[in-house]
């Protein structure tokens, strides 16, 4: 029996094990549910035949979730075996692919079928996914094969909805040099919103072509004030040699009290003195962050921090706090309706109230009928350039005891 047959076949047997009746109640995944495939695909299915990846059908099971999900998979499996057929010229395996991508919705193995097909039709499909997960790989992956099937303009109407910033976040991981020209105009569009702007940045300065174009931007001064702490951040991580050496030349590093520092990838490469590092710890990072249960419960616990970051990404998260704020702890303002306001990390949102936590650690509840505006702020409320006072010999040290950190 050829590789087709015997993959027909096992569609169809898996198709047969899902029949809706067999789930009483349940909303039926599309696709799956259907009942045998109609049409010449099936007809050969007797019981005689062997039938390859699945065993015989026990006696009609309750089909659960799970079931569906492995059902889902094998479907996925027996059709990406048929993976390059041309299934404009192959109506039958055509409609597997369609049963497999239906069964398969929102997930990683959608877009691994989408690949293997090469198919043009799934761009809407592509970017949902992308958006529900944008810093996964599977979002850059389905971004890929959007912008490689010259899906530009459908990227193009994301960036104008509701949706912008995932969509920003994810051509920056894509690899795709398209994302450039869907990037740059936001960054210097004064009319759009301000953390989109700087998602973009972010996105741009994972491209070398990028990075350059910020470069430059800084360079003739026409970076606007409101994106440059973050782009001083970007540009500080560069990873390519040349890069790199032109931002050193361009940009002032950030200033200790002893010296000018030297880049970023050059301090990660020295050693200091941990227990120095946890004594300036204690006296300047206690006040927003926790570790071993001391210190001030406001920003992240660092426990675990050196597992998280390595040196060069704890350079970067004293050295420039606004480049990259951790999801969950941006700074939020209300404006409450006797005229006062509050500001902190929103640590809890019901239909109720907002409970909101001050630097100091204090939370403080607010009636959501008193909030009158909200707004996030778009810098790090954990200051730029705590590094000032100390002498380069002391952040070295710090950076050696956060990376002994590891929970
Ligand atoms: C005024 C409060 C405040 C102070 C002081 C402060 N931080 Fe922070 N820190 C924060 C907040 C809030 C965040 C989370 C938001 C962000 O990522 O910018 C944060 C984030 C971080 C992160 C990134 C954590 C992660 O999970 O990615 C590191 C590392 C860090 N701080 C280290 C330090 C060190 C070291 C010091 C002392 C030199 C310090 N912080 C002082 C408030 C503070």
């Amino acid at each position: 029996m050829n590789v087709r047959l015997a993959c027909y076949l096992a569609v169809a047997f898996v198709l047969a094990a899902c029949k809706p009746e067999a789930r009483p109640g349940m909303a039926p995944a599309a696709g799956v549910a259907n009942g045998p495939a109609p049409g010449p695909a099936v007809p050969n299915a007797a019981p005689t035949d062997p039938v390859p990846a699945a065993s015989p059908a026990p006696p009609s099971p309750p089909v659960r979730p799970a079931a569906q999900l492995r059902k889902a998979k094998m479907l996925a499996e027996v059709v990406l075996r048929l993976k390059g057929t041309d299934l404009s010229a192959d109506a039958d395996t055509k409609a597997m692919v369609d049963k497999a991508l239906a069964a398969n919705q929102g997930t990683a193995t959608f877009v691994e079928i989408v690949e293997a097909f090469a198919l043009k039709d799934r761009d809407a499909e592509l970017l949902q996914i992308a958006i529900a997960q944008p810093a996964e790989s599977v979002a850059a992956l389905a971004m890929r094969l959007v912008l490689a099937n010259g899906g530009t303009e459908t990227v193009q109407k994301s960036l104008q909805g509701p949706d912008a910033a995932a969509i920003a976040q994810v051509l920056g991981n894509a690899n795709d040099q398209r994302a450039l020209a869907l990037l740059s105009p936001i960054v210097t569009d004064a009319s759009r919103d301000l953390s989109l702007r700087q998602e973009s940045l972010r996105a741009l300065g994972q491209f070398e072509t990028g990075t350059r174009q910020i470069l430059a931007l800084y360079q003739n001064k026409s970076l606007p004030p409101e994106l440059q702490n973050v782009a001083a951040g970007v540009l500080a991580k560069a990873p390519w040699d040349e890069v790199r050496a032109e931002v050193q030349r361009a940009l002032p590093p950030p200033s200790v009290a002893d010296a000018k520092l030297p880049p970023i990838a050059e301090l990660a490469a020295r050693s200091g003195d941990a227990a120095h590092g946890e004594v300036i710890f204690g006296s300047l990072c206690f006040v927003c962050h926790q570790v071993g249960g001391k210190g001030i419960d406001y920003g992240p616990n660092l426990a675990a921090i050196g597992n998280k970051l390595g040196k060069d990404g704890l350079y970067l998260a004293i050295l420039y706090p606004d480049a990259g704020v951790e999801f969950n702890f941006e700074t939020t303002l209300l404006a409450l309706r006797d005229g006062n306001s509050a500001i902190g990390i929103v640590q809890s949102d019901t239909d109720q109230e907002v409970a909101i936590k001050s630097i100091g650690g204090t939370v403080s509840r607010y009636p959501k009928a008193d909030i009158v505006r909200r707004t996030k702020q778009k810098t790090s409320s954990m200051p730029t350039g705590l590094q000032s006072g100390l002498r380069q010999q002391d952040l070295i040290d710090l950076v050696e005891y956060l990376s002994t950190l590891r929970g």
